[in-house]
């Protein structure tokens, strides 16, 4: 006897952090080096099997455009949303400090008990990290140690296709299936 659920996921996140590939990579298990800038937002679906819960999970996904003439039409996608995933590029500090102010926007306009994961994308260009994972480990504590809801926090690479599939099975074991 197999469970079935179903939850809208949205992706924040400065634009050309690689919000759209990670979505093609967990979607089609494909990535493109050429990638265009997503307009708007664009809707995807994926499921997930968790076995060992018997249970499947059915994603709604919204890709957001990350394009600051986009950022209006963010609390659309996220005020129904039942999981976030804010995404920074570990090459970029300001990327980083963006996903912050998303993770804040979350916390005060977003639905209560939304599932919130920040995700450092790009990990195959370590050589140029700017963003140093202890410290995101720190600020991720601090948070998680005076509020209720648990953050997730993870690295991938979309391109490589390193992490990608663990954050979504995260975050479908942080969603309530009764
Ligand atoms: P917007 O739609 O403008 O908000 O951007 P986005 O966050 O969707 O970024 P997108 O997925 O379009 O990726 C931007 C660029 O980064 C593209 O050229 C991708 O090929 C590249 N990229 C995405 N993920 C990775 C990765 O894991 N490693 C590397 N090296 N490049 C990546
Ligand atoms: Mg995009």
């Amino acid at each position: 006897q197999n469970r079935f659920a179903q939850f809208k996921l949205v992706l924040l996140g400065e634009s050309a952090v690689g919000k759209s590939s990670i979505v093609h990579r967990f979607v089609k298990n494909t990535f493109d080096d050429l990638r265009e800038s997503t307009i708007g937002a664009a809707f995807l679906t994926q499921s997930i099997n968790l076995p060992d819960l018997k249970t499947t999970i059915k994603f709604e996904i919204w890709d957001t455009a990350g394009q600051e003439r986009y950022k209006s039409l963010a609390p659309m996608y996220y005020r129904n949303a039942n999981a976030a995933l804010c995404v920074y590029d570990i090459t970029s500090l300001s990327s980083f400090n963006k996903a912050q102010d998303w993770i804040k926007e979350l916390k005060k306009q977003a639905p209560e008990g939304i599932v919130i994961a920040l995700v450092g994308n790009k990990t195959d260009l370590t050589e140029n990290r700017q963003v140093d994972n202890d410290e995101v480990l720190q600020y991720i504590n601090d948070l998680n140690n005076d509020s209720n809801s648990k953050i997730i926090h993870s690295e991938c690479s979309a391109k490589l296709g390193e992490g990608v599939l663990d954050i979504f099975d995260q975050i479908a074991r942080s969603l309530p299936i009764d």
